[in-house]
Formats: C-alpha cells, sequence, structure tokens
C-alpha cells in the first residue's frame, strides 16, 4: 500500500509508542518508531507490541521500528521527537545529515537540560533563611 505520509518518531518509550499508536489509525500513514533499545525495535516489529512500556497494547500493522536513525527520517512527511531532553542535541548533532529541513520537525519533549555545575538546589537552611528574609521585607513594608 502506497503511504500518504510517513511519521517518524524519535524515541520509542511510553510516550512514542502512544503517540505511534494514535497516528496509526489513520490508515493512509505509515508510523516508524526509532529508539537505540533493540529488544524494543524487535518487539514493535515482530509481535506488533511495545511490551516494555505498553504491555497492553497491541500496534497497528502500520507502525514499524528502527535502530537506524537515518532509515527512520529517510521518507518521513513529519516527525516527533519523543526522546529524553538530554540526549536530544547530541542525536541532532550526530545525524544533522539525515534531517530534511522541510519536513516539519515536532518537539514532544518536555524537560531541562542539566549539569550539576549549573544547578544549584537550595537545602532546608537556606530556604528558610530566606524566607525569614522575605518576610522581613514584606514587615517593614507594611510598618
Ligand atoms: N510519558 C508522557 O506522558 C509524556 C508526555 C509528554 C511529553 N513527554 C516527554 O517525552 C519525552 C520522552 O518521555 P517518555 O515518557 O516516553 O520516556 P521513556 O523513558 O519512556 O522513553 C524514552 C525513550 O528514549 C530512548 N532513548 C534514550 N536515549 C536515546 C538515544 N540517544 N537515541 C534513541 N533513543 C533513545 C529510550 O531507549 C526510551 O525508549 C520526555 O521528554 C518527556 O518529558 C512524555
Amino acid at each position: 500500500m502506497e503511504h500518504e505520509s510517513v511519521v517518524a518518531i524519535l524515541g520509542a518509550g511510553m510516550y512514542g509508542t502512544s503517540l505511534a499508536h494514535v497516528a496509526s489509525f489513520e490508515k493512509k500513514s505509515k508510523v516508524i518508531l526509532f529508539d537505540i533499545l533493540q529488544e524494543c525495535i524487535d518487539d514493535i516489529n515482530k509481535n506488533h507490541k511495545n511490551t516494555k512500556y505498553h504491555p497492553t497494547i497491541t500496534l497497528n500493522e502500520n507502525v514499524t521500528a528502527t535502530t537506524v536513525l537515518s532509515e527512520a527520517l529517510k521518507n518521513a512527511t513529519l516527525v516527533l521527537c519523543c526522546l529524553p531532553v538530554q540526549v536530544i542535541p547530541d542525536v541532532i548533532e550526530n545525524n544533522k545529515q539525515f534531517f530534511n529541513p522541510k519536513v516539519p520537525f515536532c518537539a514532544c519533549s518536555k524537560g531541562m537540560i542539566v549539569s550539576k555545575k549549573e544547578v544549584r538546589v537550595r537545602n532546608h537552611k537556606e530556604n528558610t533563611r530566606r524566607r525569614h528574609h522575605f518576610l522581613r521585607v514584606v514587615w517593614t513594608f507594611l510598618c
């Protein structure tokens, strides 16, 4: 069957698989998932399942999967990115030649890229000190 659209989904985890399942109900679409986990890719291609993330769902026939990003992107008419945010810069940088700039790229990931050097989590004592300072400022203002 000739597919009218090819949806490439990066990340065959909980969210990527869910979106693949929804997208596959459009029978004229082909959905191709990309992930590094070979066991999930094999499960999808052989059993139409991604047991690790969605044990109860049986995926439609038009959902396939690959560990090769260039293969997933080859005929894509839409790219949905469902990777953990921390890996996205490297995945894109290392494979930028395979992304077609004319194909819509939809970022479905959320979160922040953090490194321990950049993020400092305040402890309880510091939080309390800041709260007291804030209250003192408010009190001074009101008086
Ligand atoms: N789960 C949700 O309900 C939900 C909803 C909205 C947005 N999101 C966002 O979607 C993204 C993924 O969430 P999730 O819940 O599916 O996570 P998940 O851990 O279930 O899936 C992530 C998948 O990415 C794969 N992966 C990791 N590094 C990779 C790499 N370098 N190359 C290829 N594949 C790689 C993992 O093998 C895994 O299968 C997150 O940014 C999350 O915030 C999730």
